[in-house]
């Protein structure tokens, strides 16, 4: 499990960047095309900002690039609060992306139905084979949750492939996310975490004891690659020798 730990957030999401790139490029050489599931909230706003500036923008071939959303809020898709928003404004509608290249969640359908549609689209795509993302992007909340894997809620105890709706108490709100057993599916998984506030729970993630109603993230083990791209800040609660 590579921790990729860097003096400041500009470092970092330079590292992650360069990472996505290799990513992208290994896939469509090999696959003919490269799936990516996008985490949302703040952290990776500034990420994808930079892939779509020089020089990463002319780093992947953009038109073999197959973008999927690891959760959606349960929100219209112009709403401030809205992941796919955040996308398109930072990197989609920059990089001039085809609709038919982004495969938002539909939040129009009551949160049950969003899900169950969502888990279609996912399979559709991926037919005949397993849905395995190239790469999945997390970020992690103070509370441990990536994703919307949120503490003590049952969709952390979902065995199936797919994506699930979860009303989050503390959010007041459904959320609509991919399943634990679906993102440890991926060939690779990349954490993006950085400020001081997220190092309690990257130590408990990393180091803590397991307890994955407590700490949602330890579910996270994929078949693939597991990176971590933190700041000093956020890896300060970690040892020395793991960061
Ligand atoms: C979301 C994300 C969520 C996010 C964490 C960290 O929809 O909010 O998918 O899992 O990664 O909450 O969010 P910040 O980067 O805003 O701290």
């Amino acid at each position: 499990m590579p921790l990729h730990v860097h003096a400041s957030a500009e470092a970092v999401l330079h590292s992650l960047a360069e990472y996505f790139v290799a990513q992208a490029q290994h896939a469509v050489a090999d696959r003919g095309r490269f799936s990516v599931a996008l985490s949302g909230g703040n952290s990776p706003r500034k990420l994808y900002e930079l892939l779509a500036t020089t020089p990463y923008r002319e780093q992947v071939a953009w038109d073999q690039v197959y973008f999927f959303f690891g959760d959606e809020r349960n929100v219209p898709p112009t709403d401030p609060e809205s992941n796919y928003r955040m996308a398109r404004e930072a990197l989609l509608d920059p990089l001039t992306i085809a609709d038919s290249q982004v495969f938002p969640v539909d939040t129009a359908l009551p949160p049950a139905e969003a899900a169950e549609a969502y888990t279609r689209t996912i399979q559709a795509f991926f037919a005949p084979e397993e849905a395995i993302f190239d790469l999945v992007l997390l970020g992690l909340g103070d509370n441990s949750h990536t994703a919307s894997l949120f503490p003590h809620t049952p969709v952390l105890h979902e065995t199936s492939v797919g994506a699930r709706e979860v009303f989050v108490e503390e959010k007041k709100a459904f959320r609509i996310t991919l399943t634990a057993p679906l993102l440890n599916q991926a060939r690779a998984v990349a954490f993006l975490v950085y400020g001081a506030d997220k190092a309690a729970a990257v130590h408990q993630v990393i180091q803590g004891t397991r307890n994955v109603d407590e700490f949602p993230a330890q579910l996270i083990a994929p078949a693939g690659e597991l990176h971590w791209f933190l700041d000093m800040a956020a890896a300060a609660a970690l040892p020395p020798a793991a960061s």
